[in-house]
């Protein structure tokens, strides 16, 4: 397989280009937006997808490579770089003239990050020091490029609240009514705030980070997994909406199918494009053909999750004191 910068149009203006995803063999979620007015490289970076991951370790490294030098490429065509945070599969932690040199920088302030993330941040910046023309902390931020307008989010959370991986800023980019919202990890999303903020912001194509489902058993639960969906349900109902790309951890997960039907049913229904990015691009994502080529790793055994199932794990996490009692009736409003 190989993918050599997909583009998405959105309008005869902004364009999305999918440089390198978790649906295309590597730990990313790297995504280029371009207008006639700027060309911007979201999350420079990329990591090897771990054993679970089916395919051979020499094939998993040389998809990082790859994908590596997708990032730099991506890059060199680009004025100005977002790190939504700082884990070392969004950002390439080395003195890359091609990627960092005479661009803008617009970066998560590393003060307000978890201390491993504050830590990795100023070893980054130590290292490009002098390379960027300026590098700015671009939490809840909004500039604007001729007719194109960057916008940032104020932190939201990776994944679940208080959780350590902490918080990230999403990325909006809009050149008159066309717009698209990069979510970067919000893992989900689980919470109801960041899909507030994605839903409002009335983008016509949402790239987002899904849930982690490879952890379920660990840190996952089947009740996040159900809010995730209740959540994903919510964007793809949104106004203006036409493509929900969901990537990144949900594709480390060959089950991902059969886990996220009932969203998979619900875009359907909307007549809304959704899937991986590799999915919306008409190819299929490589962990699923791992999973054809080289047999499962981690899981034998698993069933599609169904509406009266996915109810059911609602209203016990209620009964549990999990969750709030508002959860089944936003089931029953989203995704029934
Ligand atoms: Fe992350
Ligand atoms: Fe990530």
């Amino acid at each position: 397989m190989h993918l050599t910068d997909p583009i998405i149009r959105e309008g005869p203006q902004l364009s999305v280009h999918y440089v390198a995803l978790d649906s295309f063999g590597v730990k990313s979620m790297c995504v280029r937006v371009e207008t006639p007015d700027i060309t911007i490289t979201i999350d420079p970076g990329a990591a090897v997808e771990a054993g679970s991951f089916p395919f051979p370790i020499e094939k998993r490294h040389a998809l990082l490579t790859e994908y590596h030098e997708a990032v730099r490429a991506s890059c060199a065509k680009s004025q100005a770089i977002v790190i939504s945070h700082y884990h070392l599969d969004h950002l390439q932690l080395s003195r890359e003239s091609d990627m960092y040199g005479g661009k803008a920088l617009f970066a998560r302030d590393p003060a307000i990050m978890s201390a491993k993330q504050t830590d990795t941040a100023t070893r980054l910046f130590k290292m490009i020091d002098g390379l960027p023309t300026e590098t700015v902390w671009a939490d809840g931020r909004k500039y604007k490029f001729k007719k194109t307008v960057v916008e940032f989010s104020p932190a939201v959370w990776h994944g679940a609240r208080d959780a350590e991986p902490g918080t990230v800023i999403m990325t909006t980019v809009s050149h008159g009514k066309e717009k698209a919202l990069i979510t970067s990890d919000v893992g989900g999303p689980l919470e109801v705030a960041t899909t507030d903020l994605i839903c409002s912001a009335k983008a016509r194509t949402v790239v987002l980070d899904g849930y982690p489902t490879y952890h379920l058993g660990q840190f996952a639960t089947d009740y996040d997994l159900v809010r995730s969906i209740v959540n994903l349900c919510r964007i793809l109902a949104a106004p203006g909406l036409k493509t929900l790309v969901v990537d990144h951890h949900i594709c480390r997960d060959y089950r991902y199918p059969a886990f996220f039907k009932l969203a998979y049913e619900k875009a359907k229904q909307l007549k809304k494009q959704f899937g991986t990015a590799a999915e919306v691009l008409g190819r299929t994502s490589a962990v699923l053909e791992g999973y054809q080529n080289y047999g499962p790793t981690r899981w034998q055994k698993w069933a599609p999750l169904e509406l009266a199932e996915a109810r059911a794990v609602l209203e016990r996490a209620v009964t549990e004191g999990k969750l709030d009692k508002d959860w089944p009736a936003a089931f029953d409003r989203w995704v029934v």
